[in-house]
């Protein structure tokens, strides 16, 4: 029989609790369990990053992590980001660009994105640059190397890269 065990997490600032096979990734969690449906199962396998989250501040591949794993944590999911009503300035910026084609892949861009801008924000270095705090300018080099991990099977790489950057403000 499987083996059940009780998490309790934030999600979107809400708190949930669920009692779950404890071999339940994150993503299905979310997915199956509390029907927020915006994460993305691509690959299940950590390759593509359509199930980004933001866990803690930091984002990680829901795929490729346990639920129980996370109690306590605070997650954000793109539905956590924006409403159809009040866009993310990131979904705002995705939408002026279309940075986008199918959808797919786009939360998880977006989340990661958000994260990004975070990592930039607090100097968390990249194979790029060393260093941001100081630097004028995030490059789009900066930016496609940080967002490497977020595969886009329509190739809209380059309209999300224009819209990240255009989020990223004066900076890039
Ligand atoms: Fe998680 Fe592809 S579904 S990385
Ligand atoms: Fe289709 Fe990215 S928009 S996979």
């Amino acid at each position: 029989a499987p083996v059940t065990a009780k998490v309790a997490f934030t999600v979107n600032g809400e708190k949930r609790s669920l009692t779950l096979d404890t071999r339940t990734t994150l993503l299905d969690a979310l997915r199956e369990h509390l029907k927020l449906t915006g994460s993305k199962k691509g690959c299940d396998h950590g390759q593509c990053g359509a199930c980004t989250v933001i866990v803690e501040g930091r984002r990680i591949n829901a795929c490729l992590s346990l639920a129980v794993m996370h109690e306590g944590d605070a997650i954000t999911t793109i539905e956590g980001l924006g409403s159809p009503e009040r866009l993310h300035p990131l979904q705002a910026a995705f939408v002026k660009h279309d940075g986008y084609q199918c959808g797919y892949c786009t939360p998880g861009q977006i989340c990661s994105a958000k994260a990004v801008l975070d990592e930039i924000k607090a100097g968390v270095p990249s194979h790029v640059s060393a260093d941001l705090t100081a630097a004028p300018k995030v490059t789009e080099d900066e930016l496609r190397e940080r967002m490497s991990g977020n595969i886009c099977r329509c190739g809209a790489y380059s309209n999300i890269i224009e819209a990240i950057a255009e989020v990223a403000g004066g900076r890039a």
